[in-house]
């Protein structure tokens, strides 16, 4: 079995989204500090171009999770692989992510950082799956709305391939 990539977004679009998310943000926050959580690694992508983006001030934080399900399905179940460096206590958060599909990994999640006391705690996704969506999650900055199909690219893979593409594609088989 063979895999193609169909482009899905063009680099141009994406890059052209996030600047305008970045440009809301910045409002947004304007005399604030805010502080980005990126879950790894498939935000990872999305949080350096979102950030360099961002005119007020920005610290980082990193967390990896793993969800228990097979590789295309999430379970919900959520153990942390590699937890933040810095506490959240007073902090304007934004959790920077790859996708919302079910949502169930970052509804854990969210649940989680919220219990950490930040001043405010946002969620901002490239891709959202609304279709897809099993429990009620808050986004407060979406990228863009995808049909449910399965993409890579821009930090998302299929077996741990294809994060590095430029661009988000739908996987195609043959
Ligand atoms: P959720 O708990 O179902 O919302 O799962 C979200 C996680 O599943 C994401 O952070 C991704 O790691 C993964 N995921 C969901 N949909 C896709 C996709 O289309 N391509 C690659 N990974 C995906
Ligand atoms: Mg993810």
């Amino acid at each position: 079995m063979s895999e193609r990539i169909r482009v899905l977004l063009s680099e141009e679009e994406v890059d052209r989204r996030i600047q305008e998310i970045g440009e809301q943000i910045s409002r947004d926050y304007e005399g604030k500090q805010v502080h980005l959580v990126c879950v790894l690694k498939g935000g990872s992508f999305f949080l350096c171009e979102l950030a360099k983006r961002i005119t007020v001030p920005v610290s980082l934080d990193f967390m990896s999770v793993s969800s228990y399900g097979s590789e295309t399905k999430s379970s919900g179940v959520v153990r942390i692989v590699k937890d933040l460096d810095e506490p959240l206590k007073g902090k304007d958060v934004i959790v920077v992510e790859d996708i919302v599909d079910s949502g169930r990994t970052l509804s854990y999640l969210l649940e989680m950082l919220r219990d950490r006391g930040p001043k405010s705690l946002r969620l901002c996704t490239l891709l959202d799956k609304p279709e897809r969506r099993v429990t009620d999650v808050r986004v407060d900055y979406t990228g863009f709305r995808i049909p449910d199909e399965f993409v890579v690219g821009y930090g998302l893979d299929y077996d741990q391939r294809y994060r590095n593409l430029p661009y988000i594609g739908v996987v195609e088989f043959d």
